[in-house]
């Protein structure tokens, strides 16, 4: 057995790269996104993890002086747990870690439909300070074409809730989702979820199908095609216009990115918009 027992693949944010990634379930509680492949392997079959292994790892960490000042708890949706379970890790990383800086998870709107804003504010206490919501758009159609499972109801409701128990929202939303299709609609609806939601941190991303785009382009009907890089670049110039955040740091700047675009918004917004402006000159 290894020191920390993961169950392969397992992923975190970028900002997440100092933290001890633990798994606290196995893959996702939904695992139906039409773009999402992260969790589809046989072994990835959504499970809690046991409480005495969890236990275990945190021992093992401690005993061998291992310096862990952030957790990230993984896999895709950890906040699918009952708060009862969730309490219980906290209590336990909070036990062998007293002096850590911040607990962070993925998050997803319905992971919240059975928490209350005392839960929350609790967990929040015991030091959970982040959550990492994959809000993808703001656009309820496309929400539906792509299974995320939400609206822009939900996930603001999730979002605002978020917000007074006083955990901060990192809000991830897909550049090119709907194809040169949905652009619009779906790049004025993610501004406007943003502008009702004023999450403390914002980032883009562009979908991409390393094992191919069959299962995604099937909920669109022939209705979507790839973006081209003028057409993606377009996209967030709309977006970034049309967001009216009054103090969101921004972030473009994941792999997948064509561009890498950062700043604090609003006040970097117009410095951003020019930055974009020059990559549609420069590619057409
Ligand atoms: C590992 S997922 C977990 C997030 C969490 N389950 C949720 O949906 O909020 C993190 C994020 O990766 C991004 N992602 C997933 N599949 C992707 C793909 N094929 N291309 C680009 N980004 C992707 C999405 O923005 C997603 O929210
Ligand atoms: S995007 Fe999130 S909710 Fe959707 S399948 Fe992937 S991990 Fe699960």
């Amino acid at each position: 057995m290894y020191p920390l027992n993961y169950i392969e693949p397992v992923f975190r944010p970028p900002s997440e790269w100092k933290s001890l990634i633990l798994q606290v379930t196995n893959g996702c509680s939904w695992n139906k996104c039409t773009f999402c492949d992260m969790y589809k392997d046989e072994q990835k079959r959504f499970k809690p993890k046991a409480i005495e292994e969890i236990e275990a790892e945190l021992k093992y960490l401690v005993q061998n002086n291992l310096p862990v000042t952030r957790v990230f708890l993984a896999d895709g949706d950890a906040v699918s747990l009952s708060m009862k379970r969730l309490k219980e890790i906290m209590q336990l990383i909070n036990k062998y870690f007293p002096n850590l800086q911040r607990v962070s998870s993925y998050c997803l709107p319905r992971n919240l439909l059975n928490k209350s804003i005392s839960d929350l504010r609790e967990l929040q206490e015991m030091g959970l300070k982040i959550f990492y919501v994959g809000c993808e758009s703001g656009n309820t159609e496309l929400l539906s074409l792509i299974e995320k499972g939400e609206t822009f109801d939900s996930s603001l409701e999730a979002l605002k809730k978020i917000k007074e128990a006083g955990i901060k929202s990192s809000v991830m939303i897909l550049n090119g989702l709907g194809g040169p299709k949905y652009s619009e609609q779906h790049a004025l609806a993610s501004a406007e979820l943003m502008n009702q939601a004023q999450p403390e941190y914002l980032s883009t991303l562009v979908p991409e199908f390393p094992f191919g785009s069959e299962r995604f382009e099937k909920g669109f009907n022939g209705n979507w095609r790839e973006m081209t890089r003028q057409e993606l670049f377009q996209e967030m110039h709309l977006l970034l216009e049309n967001l009216n955040l009054n103090k969101t740091i921004f972030r473009s700047d994941h792999a997948s990115n064509h561009l890498v675009l950062k700043g604090i918004l609003g006040r970097d917004k117009f410095r951003i918009i020019n930055e974009i402006d020059l990559a549609i000159q420069l590619v057409s």
